[in-house]
């Protein structure tokens, strides 16, 4: 089995590849091509990634190149996980959009606008040339906006998955509370990328006893501390949000917050810098410490559970995914992208069926799926125009002012990425 990573040479990708080395009998790679522009990362983290498959006696051959076309020949599956303009760009979305009195962040809000647009030309790029080189390889996109991205790959055509790691560091952290093993943990996972309630906790699959209650009254203090919200919030909702839903919940406080302290796209540069001069040290041949301080954990997991769904060789039958809603949730269209329980399989991902979404939870998503719906329209056709009905349609913008002087600050800070501005 052959897999692409396209953006390998993150300071991320040892995450991958020790969740690759664990879980080689559900996943056995045999080849892995890491691809990357930056020559000098692939050269530092294509080394440690070798040196963590020789020491958990992984067979399976690592080479790296900056030549997309020929990292994707052969390839089954390949791994979409860039962000074009690296952790200066993330930086400007965490920070321009709070001038405005707006939350600054990666994917939720303008900074997420700032980044579709950058980002989904050039995935759609890399997903043609993948189809060209290798019709049938499926594409997972871990790549943000998640949702965003995996819509404007699907209405292309493309054979392709969206994955987060919000819905299984929920279910292993769940695991854990009530003391089973996590795939015996089966969320009612609801909503968009960034933009979910676990409503219900089922053990031992779809149609297992509810526990959420219980989880509720015996760790809410600690599910709550990790969200950042107050446990009556959650009490009186009686889900659990992810930690995304705080920009909702909380906009103006988290507002009062950023402006406070160094951005998280700062924090992760500095971070990245260091992890970059251990990865230098032949002597390291695990995954550092360090790695754990960034928000991706578990998502080697979820990798390794889709592609071997996909791939036909096994991975859990019911798996959290982005994908078309067709019909999952009736209050949106078929062709919006929704993340939710799915049977993954060779055919790729059907949605399991959701039970009636509360109006408090189904107004938000469609708020939500129309703001997406326009920002790919504007990453795709670009245009001032499009990019402010966009903002306008956000339910954390909604006010031509704050879209306006939004709409402006975006163009400014990301010309050099938009061929149109
Ligand atoms: C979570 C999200 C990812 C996001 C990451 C950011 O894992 O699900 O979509 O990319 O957090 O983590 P970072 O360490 O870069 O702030
Ligand atoms: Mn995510």
């Amino acid at each position: 089995m052959k897999l692409t990573v396209v953006g390998g040479g993150s300071t991320y990708t040892p995450e991958l590849i020790d969740g690759f080395a664990r879980l080689r009998d559900t996943l056995p790679i045999t080849e892995l091509v890491l691809v990357d522009p930056a020559a000098d990362r692939l050269d530092l983290v294509g080394g440690l990634a070798r040196r963590i498959f020789a020491r958990q006696g992984h067979d399976g051959r690592i080479t790296t190149t900056s030549d997309l076309d020929a990292g994707v020949e052969g390839a089954d599956a390949v791994l979409l996980q860039l962000r074009v303009g690296g952790q200066a760009a993330r930086e400007k979305d965490e920070t321009w959009p709070l001038e405005c009195g707006c939350v600054g962040q990666e994917t939720t809000g303008a900074g997420g606008l700032a980044k579709a647009l950058r980002t989904v030309p050039v995935v759609l790029d890399i997903a043609e040339r993948v189809r060209r080189t290798n019709p049938d390889a499926w594409i997972i996109d871990f790549t943000n906006p998640v949702g965003i991205v995996t819509r404007a790959l699907l209405q292309a055509g493309h054979k392709a998955v969206g994955l987060c790691n919000v819905a299984i560091g929920f279910q292993r952290k769940f695991a854990a509370l009530l003391d089973v093993a996590p795939a015996d943990v089966h969320l009612d996972h609801v909503g968009l990328n960034h933009l979910t309630w676990e409503r219900a906790v089922r053990i031992g699959g779809p149609g297992g006893e509810d526990v959420l209650p219980r989880l509720l009254a015996g760790h809410g203090d600690a599910i709550a501390d990790d969200l950042r919200l107050p446990r009556p919030v959650l009490d009186r909702l009686g889900v659990v949000p992810s930690y995304y839903l705080r920009y909702f919940y909380a906009h103006d406080e988290v507002v009062r917050e950023l402006g406070t302290k160094p951005s998280r796209a700062a924090e992760v540069a500095a971070m990245e810098k260091e992890l970059l001069e251990m990865y230098g040290d032949p002597a390291l041949d695990e995954k550092p410490a360090l790695l754990a301080k960034r928000g991706g954990a578990f998502y080697s997991e979820a990798a390794v559970d889709l592609a071997a769904a996909l791939l036909g060789g096994g991975g859990s039958p019911y798996q959290v995914v982005n994908t078309y809603n067709n019909g999952t949730l009736p209050f949106l269209p078929d062709d919006a992208v929704i993340e939710t329980q799915a049977a993954v399989g060779r055919e790729g991902a059907v949605p399991l069926p959701v039970a009636p979404v509360d109006p408090l939870y189904a107004g938000l998503v469609a708020n939500v799926t129309a703001y997406e719906d326009l920002a790919l329209e504007a990453a795709l056709r670009g245009g001032r125009g499009r990019v402010f009905k966009a903002l306008l349609a956000h339910p954390l913008i909604g006010q031509y002012a704050y879209a306006d002087g939004l709409t402006d600050r975006l163009i400014a800070h990301n010309r050099e990425h938009l061929a149109w501005a």
